[in-house]
């Protein structure tokens, strides 16, 4: 997205090429728009470092290096540090939720959102003001409300995301049934939350971005939305209008590359390279003209991932391992060995690799029960350790090029770890979670029948908005975490014990603990 006003341009996250081993492209195309002059601009704003927001290679072809970055408060300069090596060098540091004037009237305001779960530790949304017209770029990012952007003024365009991005539940190796289950719910999920931030928002305009990716390797086809599946979580931009018209929305707005919209504050004009509703009729079409289109660059892709003199085994060891040692919340959080199954070149498994989080070792499965299993081609293992690459969320897990088994319920703490390969990032997350740890919510609130800690175990949502307790059962509709109230169990995450008692029952006399809830075996 490029925001233009009389004081400036701001580029937003210009996603061009294929993320996360050549599996995610933006759709519609945009790789046909004229990004000589688009990357002419006076400031860049990236909001997280994800692959489909960060894109490098398009960043040092296409956006001039004058533009001025707008940068997010991030606990690690990694951000800082990718964008000068791409050649920029004007950063504005700003501070997270403080007004910035620019020249010209122009102001901003960037929320940096900075637990070990917001994006590649950090994601952020983007504020922006210009004349009494103010835009709110949410893009992925999830705050717990949006009190903050509300307190400065109505706001006239609210961009946020809307469809899934993330790999669950399709890699996880579960009957077809149950997958679509599990898909219908996050899906329903995923809307409950766009209509929870619209309505706090209630902004003149709503335009749904961010969102999905397309995908066209043949290996991973099935995962566009276009076979009818009710499980599937990448619904598109035409299916939001008509889920957003259910829920009684009026004012959404859909983009394709190349549409502009004008917006003062009591009007919006947009106009379109082409008929809008005729595009997303003719989406099969579309997306099979592109899948030719692309092949060539995919495969490109997939014969540079082969890395055939890396001992894999051996270079886990020397990375992983002292990570292993440093770590005490991250490793007591996955608290089981997580084992990784490598296919070879030709299809057959060739190697099993335990990451054992209790004993702090790398080495060779030893026939033990595992807490998670994963399986991926060995070549992609190679590429990482190739690159050094410190976030494997943020490359293999969202490439969703594996597939996953695991025992008990979702575990944070192994996605959070994958992500912190490097010394920087490891010791960030583990303080992260010591002050977290060490935090307890007093405050209590009535819900239903029920009396409850008033934030969310998980990420501390405020449960006055966004909690919903059906029968014993309390939904946080932030990240749809259900926790089982007459045992506080969390049904959602391994921990996250959430403290409830029925209303009219006393308080007891201790209470705080987090005690890990027993997994349950899936
Ligand atoms: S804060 Fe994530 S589910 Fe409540």
């Amino acid at each position: 997205m490029r925001i233009d006003t009389p004081a400036g341009s701001i580029l937003c996250d210009p996603w061009v090429n294929p993320a996360y081993f050549a599996s995610w492209f933006p759709f519609p195309d945009n790789s046909l728009l004229d990004w000589e002059t688009l990357g002419q601009v006076d400031y860049l704003y990236l909001s997280h470092l994800h692959r489909d927001h960060f894109d490098a290679a398009h960043l040092r072809r296409f956006v001039s290096k004058k533009a001025r970055v707008l940068l997010p408060e991030y606990p690690t300069s990694e951000l800082e540090d990718q964008l000068r090596e791409l050649g920029f060098t004007d950063f504005i540091k700003t501070v997270s939720e403080e007004v910035l004037e620019l020249d010209g009237g122009l102001k901003v305001m960037i929320q940096a959102l900075t637990s070990p779960t917001d994006g590649p530790i950090g994601d952020s949304s983007l504020w922006v003001e210009y004349d009494g017209v103010r835009l709110l770029n949410q893009n992925d990012a999830r705050p717990t409300d949006l009190a903050l952007f509300e307190s400065l003024g109505h706001v006239h365009a609210h961009m946020l995301q809307f469809s899934g991005a993330i790999w669950y539940p399709m890699v996880y190796e579960l009957p077809q049934a149950a997958k679509t289950a599990f898909g219908k719910q996050k899906r329903d999920r995923q809307f409950d939350r766009t209509w929870r931030y619209i309505d706090d928002l209630k902004a003149s305009h709503v335009f749904p971005i961010a969102g999905p990716p397309c995908f066209l390797d043949d290996e991973l086809w099935q995962f566009n939305d276009i076979f009818g599946d009710e499980g599937n979580i990448f619904p598109d931009q035409s299916v939001f209008m008509k889920e957003y018209a259910k829920v009684g929305g009026t004012n959404g707005v859909v983009l394709l590359p190349g549409s502009v919209s004008e917006i003062t504050e009591t009007s919006i004009e947009t106009t379109h390279p082409t008929d809008v509703d005729e595009f997303f009729a003719n989406k099969v079409a579309h997306l099979e003209e592109m899948r030719e289109r692309k092949r060539p660059i995919i495969e490109a892709e997939k014969a540079s991932w082969r890395h055939p003199e890396i001992d894999v085994l051996k270079e886990m060891k020397r990375r992983i391992e002292p990570l292993l040692e440093e770590s005490i919340y991250l490793a007591k959080g996955v608290g089981g060995p997580v084992r990784f199954d490598l296919v070879g070149y030709d299809g057959d498994a060739v190697e099993s690799i335990v990451v054992d989080f209790p004993g702090k070792e790398v080495r060779r499965y030893a026939d033990e029960k595992v807490r998670y299993r994963f399986r991926t081609e060995r070549a992609l293992i190679e590429h990482l350790l190739f690159i050094d690459e410190v976030d494997w969320v943020n490359s293999l897990f969202l490439s969703c090029r594996f597939s996953a088994a695991r025992i008990g319920q979702y575990n944070e703490f192994v996605y959070a770890f994958f992500k912190c390969l490097s010394e920087e990032r490891l010791q960030y997350a583990e303080g992260w979670y010591d002050e977290h740890e060490r935090t307890t919510d007093a405050e209590d609130i009535t819900l239903g029948d029920w009396v409850v800690q008033r934030r969310c175990p998980h990420l501390k949502a405020d449960l006055t908005r966004f909690g919903i307790v059906d029968g014993d059962q309390l939904t946080c509709q932030l990240h749809g975490w259900r926790f089982d109230l007459p045992s506080g169990r969390c049904l959602t995450g391994v921990g996250h014990q959430i403290r409830a008692r029925r209303a009219g029952e006393p308080a007891p006399a201790t209470d705080g603990d987090t005690p890990e809830a027993a997994a349950t075996p899936a």
